[in-house]
């Protein structure tokens, strides 16, 4: 499972990028607003701070297939080839989908704003390469998200669709853990979340013992590297 950070603050990106095994970055709308710059202010930053060929995701604002489609254009002369265009599936968002993969059959598309089943197998069915459904969104709804995205993995199974789920909208590691045991493709994960994955005080309090194990064997400060 690909992982990428959900967010567009540069500096907690250049923080996670080295530690973590990170794929890229994704943003919407509220996630830029939230970043206080203007658009591609940042996303020219993250987009040289990641690399060419790291996956960057950005979502349209047009309201209709046009306007979307004008975005698109937009966003690729900014920020490269390997920028996959978000597009939230309603039925202006599946008409430019559609028109997108037959105009451009290279360009990275994902279909996001993704709370149902359906909405994933029209938009995989229309072209795109990744659908993102909101795993902690649908579980606020009194739906079940994990249980959305598996089932949505196995319709395009079940169905021959070559597209790829990119997870989002998690707000613990039990989300993500279940989602990566059942083979999901890629999750876009908050900073703090992705923190939370590895942060556990029994870890902690191992390490720590550990270390105080051999100090008190070998006095302070002293690690493998000039113990006698
Ligand atoms: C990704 O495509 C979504 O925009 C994002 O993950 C939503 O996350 P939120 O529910 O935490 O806002």
């Amino acid at each position: 499972m690909k992982i990428l950070i959900d967010d567009a603050n540069i500096e907690a990106i250049k923080k996670l990028y080295p530690v973590f095994p990170i794929d890229g970055v994704t943003t919407n709308p509220s996630i830029l607003a939230k970043s206080g710059r203007q658009p591609y202010d940042v996303l020219r930053e993250i987009r040289a701070f990641i690399g060419a060929d790291a996956e960057l995701h950005v979502q349209v604002v047009g309201r209709t297939a046009d306007a979307m489609l004008e975005d698109v254009e937009r966003i690729h002369s900014e920020l490269g080839a390997n920028t996959y265009t978000k597009i939230p599936v309603n039925t202006a968002g599946l008409e430019a989908i559609k028109r997108l993969r037959k105009a451009q059959p290279s360009a990275h598309i994902t279909a996001t704003a993704i709370y149902t089943p359906m909405q994933a197998f029209l938009a995989a069915k229309a072209g795109a390469d990744y659908t993102a459904p909101y795993i902690n969104r649908i579980d606020n709804l009194g739906a079940d998200g994990t249980q959305t995205a598996k089932i949505i993995q196995d319709m395009f199974t079940q169905n021959g669709l070559p597209c790829q789920i990119l997870a989002a909208s998690f707000k613990n590691s039990q989300q993500v853990q279940e989602l990566a045991q059942y083979g999901i493709g890629a999750a876009t994960i908050a900073p703090a979340v992705i923190e939370g994955l590895v942060k556990n005080a029994s870890v902690a309090a191992a390490i720590d013992d550990f270390t105080h194990d051999f100090e008190a064997l070998c006095g302070a400060g002293v690690t493998m590297k000039n113990a006698k």
